[in-house]
């Protein structure tokens, strides 16, 4: 399984605290079926993205991935709060955030407010030869009340990532109907973990792949956590991008 969204960068943001908390994920990761982590650190009012410091982090943790034996590839991308500030800056530096030297593009919007311009900012990443992966769209408060917009945004190209722990309820009754209606309405492209650390929000796909796929078979839950997210990683078009189902005529 691939992992596109995750904090195991050690020391850049709220994630990982320290190398040995990474390597303790690293080994949960590969424990679980997991050979491939997108080390995101967030890039927003908090955390500065420097793509260099990064890259620097991201051969040490490899290093040691190394010496320990534990057979994980990590790749860099970048939790990307979708500011004005940010999509400028990616605008003009386009190969910043992106995931590896992809055009793939992690997205994250503001938890209080989502104006009616993020269409026009993901057009505008899009027109950039960036692709925009919106990040756990089922734990918005925003969205939770309207998911039809994710709809919408799919039929632009958007496409959604969904975290696996709240397919598995740990993110609470609210996200955990949201993941279920967007798997409902085809609407979930990608599971990715998200993970921040070794106890609370941990480096694990297996269980929501198991939920997905005692609902919808092993096909579609298969794609959702390797399929798609290893053509992601790649470079390559997503093999799983349907028409979603409703939200037509809103
Ligand atoms: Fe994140």
């Amino acid at each position: 399984m691939f992992d596109i969204h995750n904090h195991i960068l050690p020391g850049v943001d709220d994630g990982a605290k320290t190398l040995e908390v990474a390597v303790e994920m690293a080994r949960m990761a590969v424990a679980d079926g997991i050979v491939h982590m997108v080390a995101s650190p967030h890039a927003n009012d908090v955390y500065s993205y420097d793509r260099t410091e990064h890259e620097a982090a991201l051969e040490v943790l490899r290093a040691r991935l190394k010496v320990e034996g534990i057979p994980l590839e990590v790749t860099l991308g970048c939790d990307f709060h979708l500011s004005f500030d940010n999509v400028q800056d990616a605008l003009a530096n386009p190969a910043r955030y992106v995931i590896g030297a992809t055009p793939y593009l992690l997205v994250e919007l503001s938890q209080f407010s989502v104006p009616p311009s993020v269409a026009d900012s993901m057009l505008h990443l899009g027109s950039a030869g960036l692709r925009p992966i919106l990040t756990h769209p089922e734990r918005n408060p925003i969205l939770q009340s309207e998911p039809e917009r994710i709809l919408r945004w799919i039929r632009q190209g958007v496409i959604m990532q969904v975290t696996a722990s709240a397919i598995t309820g740990s993110w609470g009754e609210k996200s955990q109907r949201v993941a279920m209606w967007m798997l409902e309405h085809r609407a979930v492209h990608v599971v990715a973990s998200d993970a921040h650390d070794t106890k609370r929000r941990v480096p694990k796909l297996s269980g929501a792949q198991e939920v997905v796929a005692k609902i919808y078979g092993n096909e579609l839950a298969n794609m959702l956590v390797t399929g798609n997210p290893g053509a992601i990683v790649r470079g390559e078009a997503l093999p799983y991008f349907p028409e979603p189902l409703g939200g037509l005529g809103q």
